[in-house]
Order: C-alpha cells, then sequence, then structure tokens
C-alpha cells in the first residue's frame, strides 16, 4: 500500500490540454477492444500496420515437410528475426522459447492429412488453450468454393465469437486446393466473406493482376502467403508487389526456411516490408548476409 505520510493532491491536470487519442495503422482494427488491439500490436506494427511472419505450422497436415525437420533447429534460432510466428500448439510448446517476445499466431485448425480432403477440417483447440499459451491471434482456413466450404466458415465464426470473449483475434486462412484458380475474382470473394464474417486479418496468395483489387475490397489488414518454394529473387519481387500493392507485410514459411540462407532470407524480406526496400536492394542484402553465415 502506498505511503500516507506527505501527501500532496495533483495540481498538475494541464485541463487546457485535450485529452490523447490513440490510434494505430492497422486497418480496421479501431473500433476493437483495447485488448484486442494490443494482441494485433504484437503481430501488426501499430505505426505501420506491418508485419513480418513466419509460418512453421506446415506438420499439421503435411508431416515433417522440408526444412522443418526440428523446429528447434530449423526454426527457434531464426524466430526472433520476425515479428510474429506462426505454429500449432505442439510446436511451440515444444520447440520454440517461452521467453520468445514475438507475436504468437496459433494454428487452430486441424483434422485431414495431405493423404484426405484438406477442407475436412474441424477446430482443434480449446480457447482457453490459446490463453493459457498467450497467443496474439488464432489462425483457421477457409476453404471458399471447396467440399467442406460451409464448415471451414462455420469453423472461422465459432473461432471469431470465441475470440471477442477473451479479446484473441482472428487470421483467417484462404485456402486455396489443387482446383480453384488463384485470381483477384476468386481471392477477393475468399477475403472479403473472410473479413466480412468477422476476421481481424486475412492471409492469402498473391496475384499478378488486380492484387490492389484484392486488398482495397478487404476492410481488414491483408497478410500476403508465401506459397511454394520459389528463387529468393522471385520471392522478394513477389513480397515486393504485395506491399507495394497495400499488404499488410507477408506470412512466410517455405520461402524463409527452405532457402540456402534462411536467416538471410528474413533480413531480406524485412528490407522489403519494413525498410521500403525493393526487390534488386533486398535481394543484394539476401547475397551479402548469406555470404557472411
Ligand atoms: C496454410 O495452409 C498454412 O498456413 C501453411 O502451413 C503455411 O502457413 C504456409 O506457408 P508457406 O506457404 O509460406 O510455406
Amino acid at each position: 500500500m502506498a505511503d500516507l505520510d506527505d501527501q500532496k493532491f495533483g495540481k498538475e491536470f494541464q485541463a487546457t490540454v485535450a485529452p490523447a487519442v490513440f490510434s494505430t495503422q492497422i486497418r480496421g482494427a479501431g473500433n476493437l477492444d483495447w485488448g484486442m488491439q494490443n494482441r494485433l500490436s504484437h503481430i501488426l506494427n501499430p505505426d505501420t500496420g506491418r508485419t513480418v511472419m513466419l509460418a512453421f505450422d506446415h506438420g499439421y497436415f503435411q508431416g515433417p515437410t522440408s526444412g522443418l525437420e526440428r523446429i528447434d533447429l530449423n526454426i527457434a534460432p531464426i524466430a526472433g528475426q520476425a515479428d510474429a510466428l506462426m505454429g500449432t500448439r505442439g510446436a511451440l510448446r515444444t520447440s520454440i522459447s517461452p521467453g520468445s517476445q514475438c507475436g504468437l499466431v496459433l494454428r487452430a485448425s486441424g483434422g485431414p492429412s495431405i493423404l484426405r480432403d484438406l477442407s475436412d477440417e474441424y477446430l482443434a483447440m480449446s480457447i482457453q488453450d490459446a490463453v493459457r499459451i498467450n497467443a496474439s491471434a488464432l489462425a483457421v482456413q477457409v476453404f471458399i468454393g471447396a467440399e467442406n466450404e460451409s464448415r471451414s466458415v462455420r469453423n472461422l465464426t465459432t473461432l471469431v465469437d470465441q475470440g471477442y470473449d477473451f479479446g484473441i483475434p482472428v487470421l483467417g486462412v484462404t485456402a486455396v486446393g489443387t482446383t480453384l484458380v488463384r485470381d483477384a475474382r476468386y481471392l477477393g470473394l475468399a477475403t472479403r466473406i473472410i473479413a466480412e464474417l468477422g476476421a481481424q486479418m486475412v492471409k492469402t496468395y498473391y496475384c499478378d493482376e488486380g492484387f490492389e483489387d484484392v486488398v482495397a475490397g478487404c476492410p481488414v489488414p491483408v497478410i500476403m502467403a508465401g506459397g511454394k518454394k520459389l528463387r529468393e529473387e522471385d520471392a522478394l519481387e513477389m513480397a515486393y508487389r504485395a506491399v507495394d500493392a497495400g499488404a499488410a507485410g507477408v506470412d512466410m514459411g517455405r520461402n524463409i526456411f527452405q532457402s540456402s540462407s534462411p536467416h538471410a532470407m528474413l533480413k531480406a524480406i524485412r528490407a522489403v516490408v519494413h525498410g521500403n526496400a525493393n526487390s534488386s536492394e533486398a535481394y543484394e542484402l539476401f547475397r551479402s548476409e548469406a555470404a557472411t553465415v
């Protein structure tokens, strides 16, 4: 309890100064509760609304994919270079330090493996466990146009409701099967549905034509998904174009952990997202960083 001696009534109220108003650059977040905005600010830089997220949740349906054989050795050493990590609760609890200062986006859906129909997902963890882990956000796949579209939408809306109960935002991930075309029309449809149904962030693929319209039509941050491994210079060019078109940064997995130098690739991606580097500058940075390791 505060010491009662020498109590002084405050005098410096500065009554003529207007109360401070706080706002972030995180798109669509202005009307969310404080806790949810605070959690979003652990993922997206509140001053720019951008993020570099490192995805390593692949094992939940792919098993030990190349580059993720040992998350404690492949991911933990570079995790601190990312603004946020996207992983499963199993990977976090076993292979990532609880001393991590990164935002944590927890994979919350699951079910089928790569041997089955991937859209056949359910929610795969409780909101209480997300609180226990101190998740900054929860991630769920949404399979627009796929066999189990409605169930995946239900997974999303259930998670959004649970998230509001605890102040935890949701990242809706557009899951595009092999038969669907990743064009602006499809991605615009999927991202808009996900945002309108309550997700506070959307992760989606880049498309060459009309990506700026996909971003403009989605009222929450659109974070570019990485996708299959490309040459480093091509992945950096894709990230540059996406950010230039308004994306709130990237959530990349294979293009980082399958790179010849994951550490250098993360640095180069950061230069694009946070340093406004173009892809040539970022690739030069990648080459020089890769040469030093
Ligand atoms: C999407 O299906 C999952 O979120 C992935 O496991 C992961 O995030 C994809 O990362 P990337 O495509 O960049 O390897």
